[in-house]
């Protein structure tokens, strides 16, 4: 396929705050000197927030990482899924037309696409919501025909299944991803033949589905705001009816987490301590001024843990005894502290805990400290022993 940059271009490109904290901290994952090897995430973030990748955002990119630009620009034209040109506003459908897909009807789901968005591939639709084009097999080839929708999967697609799906898309719906026909996963269609005994009841979806019901961002631009995980969590009806698997407002969460710290720091003051709460706060954070500031937003601290008891931080995985000194140092002594934080106190926190740059996104430590809030740490350690969470 021939793959070059669009014929119109907007004039710049930058990432928004949040983006470009999270951007950095991505870098601080590579030793120095192979700060490049952060190109293909960067990029990506860059398609996630604009739609598609443009040549202002390839150069940004390029200067982020001091690469030559056309070195990035042969990353960007080789892989695929980098978008060179404008896609639909809404959504870009990707249609696998791989062996699998076309015996079971691929050839059918394109044409739905030549009649209800354009003639062509990559060409927007009338009204400019949509966009389609053909892709190579996406490896959900027990599930065929499918197509991948933004960020979803959507497997044994019928004709009257995309229509529909189109439909609700354009209509401001968020369609369920998974199956058309109902299958929990990839097993035969006629059903089980074999594991048929389950430990308990099974969840309405599984875990790729759950994830993305809970979420649900399939098909919305990235600006960096929202707390986003970073591997296929199994989610339970109660964490999505809380509203921690989804975007929080980052006020709310400040505000939360400000007052609190203002009501430890004033008890510590009262009891002889520091005078003021921002004294107190600080005060009990001494390590945290030590470190460098370079991306995303420090995580508001508490004075002291509340009570006088600190939350063993050790049962997330990923934090050991050093690891729990560190955020004690922080003011960070509970589960529900880690939970609420966003992308800009995730990015901030990769990028200065010393010698442990980028373990808060690699361990998902606040994807486990959610499920801690929601279901209880006697829960997650039962998942945990499965690696069922
Ligand atoms: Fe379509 Fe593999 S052939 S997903």
């Amino acid at each position: 396929m021939l793959r070059r940059l669009h014929a119109t271009q907007p004039e710049s490109f930058a990432f928004t705050p949040a983006n470009r904290a999270w951007a950095e901290a991505q870098i601080t994952k590579y030793p120095e000197g192979r700060q490049a090897s952060a190109v293909i995430p960067l990029l990506f973030r860059a398609q996630e927030q604009e739609g598609w990748l443009t040549k202002p955002a390839i150069e940004y990119v390029a200067d982020l990482l001091d690469m030559p630009y056309i070195r990035v620009l042969e990353v960007a034209s080789f892989y695929f899924m980098f978008q060179l040109q404008p896609t639909g506003s809404v959504a870009h459908i990707q249609v696998c037309g791989t062996t699998s897909c076309m015996i079971m009807g691929s050839e059918n789901l394109i044409s739905v696409c030549k009649r209800k968005i354009a003639r062509h591939p990559h060409e927007l639709s009338a009204d400019g919501k949509f966009s389609w084009e053909e892709v190579e097999c996406l490896g959900a080839c027990a599930n065929a025909p499918m197509a991948q929708i933004g960020k979803d999967y959507f497997e044994d697609l019928t004709e009257a299944g995309l229509e529909r799906l189109l439909d609700d898309l354009a209509a401001g719906k968020t369609p369920v991803p998974g199956s058309e026909k109902g299958r929990f996963s990839s097993e035969p269609q006629a059903g089980l033949t074999s594991c048929m005994a389950t430990p308990g009841p099974r969840e309405a979806h599984n875990g790729t589905v759950a994830r993305a019901v809970a979420v649900g961002d399939g098909i919305k631009r990235i600006d960096g705001t929202e707390v986003r995980l970073s591997a296929p969590w199994q989610v339970s009806g109660q964490m999505a009816a809380i509203g921690l698997m989804t975007a929080r407002p980052r006020s709310a969460v400040q505000q939360q987490a400000a007052a609190e710290a203002a009501k430890a720091a004033a008890a510590a003051g009262s009891a002889g301590g520091t005078s003021t709460p921002a004294a107190a706060a600080a005060g009990a954070a001494p390590k945290a001024a030590e470190t460098a500031e370079t991306a995303g937003q420090k995580p508001l601290a508490l004075a002291a843990a509340r009570e006088g008891k600190a939350d063993d931080l050790q049962k997330i995985e990923g934090i050991g005894p050093v690891l729990e000194g560190h955020l004690h140092g922080l003011g960070i002594f509970h589960f529900d502290q880690i939970a609420a934080w966003g992308a800009a106190e995730i990015a901030w926190m990769d990028a200065n805990l010393k010698g442990f740059a980028g373990r808060v996104s690699r361990d998902r430590w606040v994807a486990q400290a959610q499920i801690i809030v929601a279901e209880g740490l006697d829960r997650f350690l039962e998942r945990a022993k499965t690696n069922n969470y």
